[in-house]
């Protein structure tokens, strides 16, 4: 019995870190704004898959465009939820203004003929600002 016991014991040790609740911060939208965001990220996504075939093919023209339209100016003003700002924490804005900077120095040094290899590894750091914040927050609706 006490053997068993002790197995129920190991057996929850081993599984409660696996189904651990979610520890990231919330991050609470309005539906629209969640839509808008999820977007975002897919659009994101999309422009690292082009950057990367590019890159692959020495194609430094689309690896300005893309980086270009995901950077700082890349999205209209008019497309963004209205009172998105007053709900971004510090740290929010912080890494996705890093990401989109990074962007925006992706476009520039593509533009001036950067080696391929100096233009992955400034995409990998601009990644660290997807990885960090993914680590950090979830979205909630309100
Ligand atoms: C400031 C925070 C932040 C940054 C920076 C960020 N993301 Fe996200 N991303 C999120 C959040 C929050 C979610 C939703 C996660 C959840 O609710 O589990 C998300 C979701 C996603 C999704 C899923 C989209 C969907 O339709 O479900 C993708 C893909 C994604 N991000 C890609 C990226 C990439 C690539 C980058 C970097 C270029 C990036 N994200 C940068 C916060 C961020």
């Amino acid at each position: 019995m006490k053997r068993v016991a002790g197995w129920i014991v190991a057996g929850v040790l081993f599984v409660s870190p696996c189904v651990a609740q979610d520890a990231r911060e919330p991050a609470v939208r309005t539906e629209a704004q969640r839509a808008f965001i999820l977007g975002q990220m897919r659009l994101f996504l999309q422009s690292i898959q082009a950057i990367t075939v590019a890159l692959g093919k020495n194609d430094l023209k689309t690896v300005e465009d893309e980086a270009a339209a995901r950077g700082r100016k890349g999205t209209p003003v008019s497309a963004i939820p209205p009172s998105m700002k007053a709900k971004e924490t510090p740290a929010w804005t912080a890494m996705m203004g890093g990401a989109r900077a990074g962007f925006d120095d992706i476009a520039r040094v593509a533009h001036e003929g950067a080696p391929p290899s100096e233009l992955i590894g400034m995409l990998g750091e601009t990644m660290r600002n997807c990885v960090a914040c993914h680590q950090s927050y979830r979205l909630a609706t309100e």
